[in-house]
């Protein structure tokens, strides 16, 4: 049936209000305006980020379709849409690249201004294209991809190949990028080097597969659940350490193991105190430290600055510094090049009127940390396929294997 130009009834998870469940509902999605692309979604996964809309952590125009993290197929497009077409396979862009503001058109800057970071939840005309039970319905971080059709700007989607498996690169959307992009753009690690990454979930775990590629030598993770470490040593790193497992200052430890040459160490457990660990923690004169993860709202740290005065660099990236429209393909081409796989960041498949049990799951890990879920839509006949490929674990609940074990 074609549908371009026609609204689109469909199943969609809504967040109705702060503190609120996700709740499946049937919502319209009106079709593109010019300079917009309607999408079919395949596969999306939960991140972090799409329970703090519900918590208020991230800013959200309520009620809301959330989601961020996901793989589709264009169904149409607007008037003067030129670089994707309907039947495209695509990644939405939750950090778009506009291509004329001054970060897009810096080659040193990928902080596209078009992102929708503090929640205005409306597309460029200052409209939503959802509505539900009469009501409009947000848009959240460009991208809404908790619905089986969405509607965003071209800025914010970029054609991949054809043949990549919607439910793995859909990863790319957000957690995988991030983390292997800090340690290839950011941290620029080089051949030979050796690394720590602090926190080794689903982004630790990326950025270890990062560091590996770029041909570090030496790769030490660090948790305080060791139950990571076996994960974290599936996709490379060298060697695990617990910070608990000593009395002195982790950085004292690191320098102790490694004979003073840890050249990158990257934070990602979003904790302060965690983030001045890693800065001690390279060398002293020529080491790099990333921040990738989050850092709390609204709180400020406090450090010594002779840590910096002596050489050490610090930085952080948002969405691995990758420029999303330029590189995603590419970086689709090095999956599909097995240049690196993304099977061990992903345990558990669920269909999509499960969200919500995602959520709980979600929520359950947080108390000690958290956990992603990655799920398929699978109520379209389009997705029987999908549906079949993923029958062994279809009846299960999925989550990013790093986290599993907190559960337990
Ligand atoms: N030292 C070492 N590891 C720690 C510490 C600490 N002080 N505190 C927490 N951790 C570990 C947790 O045990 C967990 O394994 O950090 C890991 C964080 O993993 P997740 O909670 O799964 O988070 P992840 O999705 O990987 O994201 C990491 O990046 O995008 C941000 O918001 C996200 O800040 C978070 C960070
Ligand atoms: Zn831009
Ligand atoms: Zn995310």
């Amino acid at each position: 049936m074609n549908t371009s130009g026609k609204v689109i009834k469909c199943k969609a998870a809504v967040l109705w209000g702060l503190k609120q469940p996700y709740s499946i509902e049937e919502v319209e999605v009106a079709p593109p305006k010019a300079h917009e692309v309607r999408i079919k979604i395949l596969a999306t996964s939960i991140c972090r980020t799409d329970n703090n809309a519900s918590t208020g952590a991230m800013p959200a125009k309520f009620p809301v379709i959330g989601g961020h993290e996901a793989t589709g197929i264009v169904e149409s497009i607007g008037e003067g849409v030129t670089t994707v077409k309907p039947g495209d396979k695509v990644i939405p862009l939750a950090v778009p690249q506009c291509g004329f503001c001054s970060a897009c058109i810096s080659p040193k800057s990928n902080f596209c201004e078009k992102i929708d970071i503090t929640g205005k939840g409306v597309l460029s005309d200052g409209t939503s294209r959802f509505t539900c039970k009469g009501k409009p319905v947000y848009h959240f971080m460009n991208t809404s991809t908790f619905s089986e059709y969405t509607v965003v700007e071209e800025g914010a989607v970029v054609k991949i190949d054809a043949s990549a498996p919607p439910e793995k690169v859909c990863l790319m959307g957000c957690a995988f990028s991030t983390g292997y992009g800090a340690a290839i753009n950011t941290g620029k690690v080089t051949r030979g080097s050796t690394c720590a990454i602090f926190g080794l979930g689903g982004v630790g775990l990326s950025i270890i597969i990062g560091c590996k590629v770029a041909g570090a030598s030496r790769i030490i993770g660090i948790d305080i659940n060791p139950s990571k470490f076996e994960r974290a040593k599936a996709v490379g790193a060298t060697e695990c350490i617990n910070p608990k497992d000593y009395t002195k200052p982790i950085n004292e430890v690191l320098k102790e193991i490694t004979g003073d040459s840890v050249e990158f160490t990257f934070e990602a457990t979003g904790n302060l105190d965690t983030m001045v660990d890693a800065l001690a923690s390279c060398h002293m004169n020529y080491g790099t430290s990333v921040v990738v993860g989050d850092p709390p709202a609204s709180k400020m740290l406090t450090y010594d600055p002779l840590l910096v005065f002596t050489g050490r660099t610090w930085k952080g990236c948002i969405f691995g510094g990758w420029k999303t429209r330029n590189d995603l393909p590419k970086l689709v081409a090095d999956y599909m090049a097995k240049k690196f796989d993304l099977d061990h960041l992903i345990t558990h498949v669920l269909p999509f009127n499960k969200i919500r049990d995602g959520f709980d799951m979600l929520n359950k890990g947080e108390r000690r940390r958290n956990v992603s879920s990655l799920y398929k839509s699978a109520n379209l006949p389009e997705l029987l396929l999908f549906a079949k490929y993923f029958s062994i674990c279809v009846m299960h609940f999925i989550f990013l294997k790093s986290k599993v074990s907190q559960l337990h």
